[in-house]
């Protein structure tokens, strides 16, 4: 029995620590279970929150993991030079610790603490800034870098009656970028010919317009193209059968949905590889060993 007079403590042959507690006499689950890593020392949030003080003295994440825990899962589960998904980053510890253990990393965060904690302390990891968490452990100097993405609002949304329309947050230049992105154009608004938004080549264009389109629209779009261009117009709508040689002309919704993939099992992710900084001669892991 332990002190509390609940936990039955010892050692086994080898002298590891180990305790016996049953099912019952745990009682409501009123106390966390314990695993062995609590005897290794892995930290806890208090430590976390000591290092994370180091990155924003002002604001503290209310509940940072210990970089030796995440170091002890990262160390078990990859191996250098994997690629590491953490879509809720927090206070960024999982993006930290994978950096200074050779391995590339991923981060999702939703709040603002994008900017005020994790990015800061991603760019002290890289400027060799950072002498927390695990960096003597894993004899860290610094290196490597990331690239931030902002996400746009969903181009999408659905009406009042199930419909999808076009996000009201976008405005049109917002839209004529985001569907160059999606249909494979450059992004390059003409000031002087409104139906060049975007280009795919010398002679191949893109016009995107939330107007609906009438035939004779289309019939002047096609003449000003000319036989020697062609010209892809996404628009709301449009009237009359738009038969045109040098134009194709597809409903804005409609062509963006059949962008989207829905329901698969695998959705192979295309992740493009940053260069690569090959690991310090020597440089060890936190547990001594080479990486
Ligand atoms: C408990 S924290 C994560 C801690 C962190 N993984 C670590 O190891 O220290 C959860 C985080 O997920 C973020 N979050 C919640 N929903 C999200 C979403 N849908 N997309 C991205 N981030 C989200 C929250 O803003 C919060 O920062």
């Amino acid at each position: 029995m332990d002190k509390s007079g609940e936990i039955w403590w010892g050692k086994d042959k080898k002298g590891m620590p180990r305790r016996k507690m049953y099912l019952a006499d745990q009682g409501e689950l009123t106390k966390a279970p314990q695993t062995i890593w609590f005897f290794q020392d892995v930290g806890h949030t208090q430590d976390a929150k000591k290092e994370a003080l180091k990155f924003n003295s002002e604001d503290v994440f209310a509940t940072p993991k210990p970089e030796k825990l995440m170091a002890r899962i990262i160390k078990i589960a990859t191996n250098p030079g994997d690629l590491i998904l953490d879509s809720f980053a927090g206070s960024g510890t999982t993006g930290a610790v994978a950096h200074k253990m050779g391995r590339r990393w991923i981060m999702v965060e939703l709040g603002e603490h994008c900017h005020t904690h994790i990015i800061p302390r991603m760019q002290k990891v890289i400027d060799g800034e950072d002498e927390g968490g695990i960096t003597k452990a894993v004899n860290w100097k610094g290196g490597g870098g990331f690239r931030y993405f902002k996400l746009a609002p969903s181009l999408l949304e659905e009406d009042k009656w199930g419909n999808w329309v076009i996000n009201k947050q976008y405005n049109s230049a917002m839209l004529a970028e985001a569907l160059c992105k999606l249909e494979g154009f450059t992004y390059a608004p003409s000031d002087s010919v409104y139906w060049q938004h975007g280009h795919s080549t010398e002679r191949d264009f893109i016009y995107v317009t939330t107007q609906m389109l009438s035939f004779e629209q289309l019939q002047k779009l096609s003449d000003e193209v000319g036989p020697d261009r062609s010209l892809l117009v996404l628009c709301s709508a449009f009237r009359g059968n738009p038969d045109f040689p040098n134009i194709t002309v597809k409903k804005i919704p409609k062509q963006v949905l059949s962008r989207c993939e829905w329901g698969h099992d695998d959705y192979s992710l295309q992740v493009e590889n940053l260069t690569k900084a090959p690991p310090e001669p020597g440089q060890q892991d936190m547990f001594g060993q080479e990486e």
